[in-house]
Formats: structure tokens, sequence, C-alpha cells
């Protein structure tokens, strides 16, 4: 009998339902590259429903499209403030119905309607909570760490401060500069991305005191 995980040659009817995932994306999308490609092995548990995106001509949202996932783009500019544009965010994500949305690159703080019906990923470039913000490379840079690395934790009111589910190091180089480091970061991000949004939708999670466990 074909069980869900002991047999590869198994159909997608094999598998339970595959958990509802949107992604937010600003930029290069090469995380959200490594959900797509890791999505594909109906074993990995998760289906990308939509990407979304906080402007237009991004490669994140032209990789989307190569795959026929559907995307949808929520400008702050169009509207009044930023309250606003955080109801539109909501209920664009909303119409996609996700279990969980995970911001790979999304380069603007997600306000409270998002979060109130959402449990939200982000990955971030730092070993958090060392360096939270949109500059972490260069912040690390600046500091002169000799250690840096990605943090993918769970998304609350404050920047990057959220319960943390993984974390990998990267070692800085002589003759670094943000853009060396952060490619070497990222090639180690995107994996640990993929297996943290893999083991929340496979499994599941609990929050105990900030303390994280894959349930
Ligand atoms: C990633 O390194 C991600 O951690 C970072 O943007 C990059 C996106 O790369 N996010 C932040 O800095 C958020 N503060 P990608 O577009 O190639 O996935």
């Amino acid at each position: 009998m074909s069980t869900p995980g002991n047999d590869r040659t198994a159909g997608p009817s094999a598998y339970p339902d595959p958990v509802r995932v949107l992604v937010l994306v600003s930029g290069t999308g090469s995380n959200l590259q490594a959900l797509i490609d890791a999505a594909k092995d109906p074993a990995y548990g998760v289906a990308i429903v939509a990407v979304g995106a906080d402007r237009h001509d991004i490669e994140g949202l032209e990789r989307a499209r190569r795959h026929d996932i559907t995307t949808f783009v929520c400008r702050v500019s169009d509207h009044p403030d930023r309250a606003a544009w955080d109801r539109e965010l909501a209920r664009q994500i909303g119409a996609h119905h996700p279990d969980l949305v995970v911001s790979a690159g999304f380069m603007k703080i997600l306000g409270e309607q998002v979060l109130a019906g959402h449990t939200v990923v982000n990955t971030h470039p730092a070993l958090l909570p060392a360096f939270p913000g949109a500059h972490a490379v260069a912040d690390a840079l600046a500091y002169g760490v000799r250690v840096s690395g990605c943090t993918a934790h769970l998304v609350d009111s404050g920047v990057d401060t959220g319960p943390i589910l993984a974390q990998r190091a990267v070692p800085v180089e002589d003759g670094d500069t943000e853009a060396t480091l952060h490619e070497r970061i990222k090639t180690v991000e995107r994996t640990m991305l993929v297996d943290v949004v893999g083991r929340l939708a496979r499994h599941g999670h609990t929050v105990t005191d900030r303390k994280v466990t894959f349930s």
C-alpha cells in the first residue's frame, strides 16, 4: 500500500491536501523560486497558491508567472495611507485563503490587518536579533562581524522581532562586499526557508515563551 513519504512514485492522491502557501516578494525572488521548486514534489506538502508584490516589474513576479502561479500587486503609493494599504493587502491575501504567508524578500513592514488574519513567516539575511531592518547585510559588514547568516521567524508587530524558527551561520570573508556576502547568505537561506516551510506545512508548530516547536 502506498503511504505518503515512502513511495516516491505515488501520485498526488497518495498525499494529504497540501498546505496553501502565499508568498510575498519585492525583488529577485530566488527564495520564491526555491519554494516553487520544492513544491513540485507532492511529498513536500505545499501548494503555492499566489504570489503578491508591493511593486510591478520585478523578477519575482516573472518567476511566478512562468510557473502559472496567480500574482497580484498592492502598492503603498496607490493608497491614501499605510492603514488603507494594509487593509487592501489583507483583502488580496485573504482572497487566496492561504494557510501560511511567506515574506521572502518583501521589503515592507506588514500591518495589523495582515497579521491578524494570517500566520506569516519572514526570512531575514542576518542572525537576529542582530541587524534587523532593511539593510541587514550592509549593517553586519559595517559592524565588522566575522560570522553572519540568516533567520527564518514568525512575524509579529515589531521589526524582525518574532519567534525564531531557524537560523544558519555564514562566514564573512576578507574583502566581502554587501553583494558578495548577501549572495553567500542567500545560498544558505534558500535551503533554510525550504526546510522551515516544509516542516511548518507537514508538522505544524506551537510557540511557548518565544520557543517554537514543530509538532
Ligand atoms: C533575502 O536575502 C531576504 O532575506 C531579504 O531579501 C532577500 C531577497 O532575496 N529580505 C530582507 O532583507 C528583509 N528585511 P530574493 O528576492 O532573491 O529571494
